[in-house]
């Protein structure tokens, strides 16, 4: 009777604690969310995007309140003014970006395999094949029309990160620069630069960066721009990309400055040991980019470049293919390790990734330089820290395997020849569009096996 009493007293004098608040970083409103919309003290309520408040550090006292400056950074990292854009200053860790990080899996490409995998009678590949969306791959934006798509991504790894405390880290592919893939013709884009296609590029990366912006607490690692400076080395003889030539400069340097300034970090592509790995080609390519990352000013998130994207080299080949001869640097290793000194001596940070997806079997294609739904390649090493160099950050898939390199169909405009060689797998769809016989060859060839 006297304990009641009691409580009974205690509930009166507290009628603040009949309403639940929600402890720090918790999420406090947004649309269909029905829990409590206040905070503990000493924390507001805020609108990180429509679909999600959290309660974040400091005093204001609408609750919740409808701001979109986020009140925290990425780790080593202040965010500064209120106004125009860039706003945020930013300290990158020294530390290779992948340490202590779970890499977050895309949805996009986990729908992707599991929808292939309900194609497949067989039940041990279907098994096998499940798997695959449990790896993490690379998002690519390679149309504008997609990048809203990140700010559900990024939520998503924020509410994870909240939930299991372990910090996420999401891969994304930036590749929409004007007059894209100028040597070759499976992945031309949507901009063009005599449609003024380098300011609508520049609105793809103010757009990604906006996104970026609102979750600062959520890594992010982006490849830039696959192919697009390594043409620059290698193919200003075709018309296209040395008309391509300024407007990839500026391009890719706006979007290193930009992306920097929300604390992304970033492995411009530099091709493969088969196309920059040749000793004509290594100098020149450190050169140009060195001098990228100066015009750029130096950003220092940018960590370094990525190869083998969407490629089929192995890091480290037991012997050489037959078709590297007369290039010893025959494998991604080896490309590395020859051209590491010389972006150090230029000024460029030589750390890292290297794509190993689609690098499961070796000694597959007629050419080196044959790039497109090469036959009989597997799944490969999966992404791993453990990289066995210290120049190397990470194996990583880039290439989500299944998506096709480009059309076999000879009467499409974006028709490459590479495509329809009798090394090339076929008939094969649309640049990016789900290729199911394809991915069924890689999940069965994959090396280690599924
Ligand atoms: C295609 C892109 C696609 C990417 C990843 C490229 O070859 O052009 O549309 O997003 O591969 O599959």
């Amino acid at each position: 009777m006297f304990k009641f009493a009691s409580l009974l007293a205690l509930a009166s004098l507290i009628p603040a604690f009949v309403q639940a608040q929600q402890p720090l970083y918790a999420q406090c409103g947004g649309t269909d969310w029905t829990g409590a919309t206040t905070c503990v003290s000493g924390a507001t309520c805020q609108e990180v995007n429509e679909y999600y408040f959290q309660c974040l550090p400091g005093t204001a006292s609408s609750t919740p309140a409808t701001t979109t400056t986020p009140a925290t950074t990425q780790p080593g990292s202040t965010t500064t003014s209120g106004t125009g854009s860039p706003t945020t200053t930013t300290t990158p860790s020294t530390d290779n970006p992948y340490t202590g990080y779970n890499v977050w899996l895309t949805p996009y490409y986990a729908d992707e395999v599991q929808t292939a995998a309900g194609q497949i009678s067989d039940a041990t590949l279907k098994a096998k094949a499940l798997k695959v969306a449990d790896i993490p791959t690379f998002t690519w934006f390679d149309v504008v029309a997609k990048v809203p798509t990140l700010g559900t991504y990024l939520a998503d790894a924020q509410s994870k990160q909240q939930s299991s405390g372990q910090k996420q880290l999401v891969q994304i592919v930036v590749y929409d620069l004007p007059d894209r893939d100028c040597a070759a013709l499976a992945s031309n884009g949507e901009f063009s630069i005599a449609n003024d296609g380098l300011n609508k590029y520049k609105d793809y990366i103010d757009q990604i960066v906006a996104q970026v912006k609102q979750y600062p607490d959520v890594r992010v690692v982006a490849v830039i721009e696959p192919d697009s400076l390594a043409n620059l080395v290698t193919n200003l003889n075709v018309s296209k990309c040395s008309g391509a030539q300024t407007a990839y400069k500026s391009g890719v340097v706006y979007a290193l400055q930009q992306l920097n300034s929300v604390g992304v970090y970033m492995y411009i592509d530099a091709g493969h040991a088969g196309w920059l790995g040749w000793s004509a080609n290594l100098s020149p390519a450190a050169e140009l980019f060195a001098q990228i990352y100066s015009d750029a000013g130096k950003p220092s998130f940018v960590r370094g470049l990525a190869t083998n994207v969407a490629n089929y080299n192995a890091l480290s080949a037991s012997s050489p293919d037959p078709i590297t001869q007369g290039n010893s640097n025959y494998d991604e290793l080896h490309y590395i390790d020859a051209l590491a000194p010389m972006l150090s001596s230029a000024g460029f940070p030589a750390h890292f990734i290297v794509d190993q997806g689609r690098s499961g079997v070796q000694d597959i294609r007629d050419q080196w330089g044959d790039w497109c739904n090469v036959k009989g390649a597997g799944f490969g090493t999966r992404p791993t820290t453990n990289t066995g160099s210290s120049l190397i950050d990470a194996i990583v898939w880039v290439k989500p395997g299944g998506e096709c390199d480009g059309t076999s169909n000879s009467s499409a405009t974006r028709y490459d020849a590479h495509c329809g060689q009798s090394d090339a797998l076929q008939p094969a769809p649309e640049a990016g569009t789900w290729f199911q016989a394809y991915f069924e060859a890689l999940v069965s060839n994959a090396s280690p096996s599924l």
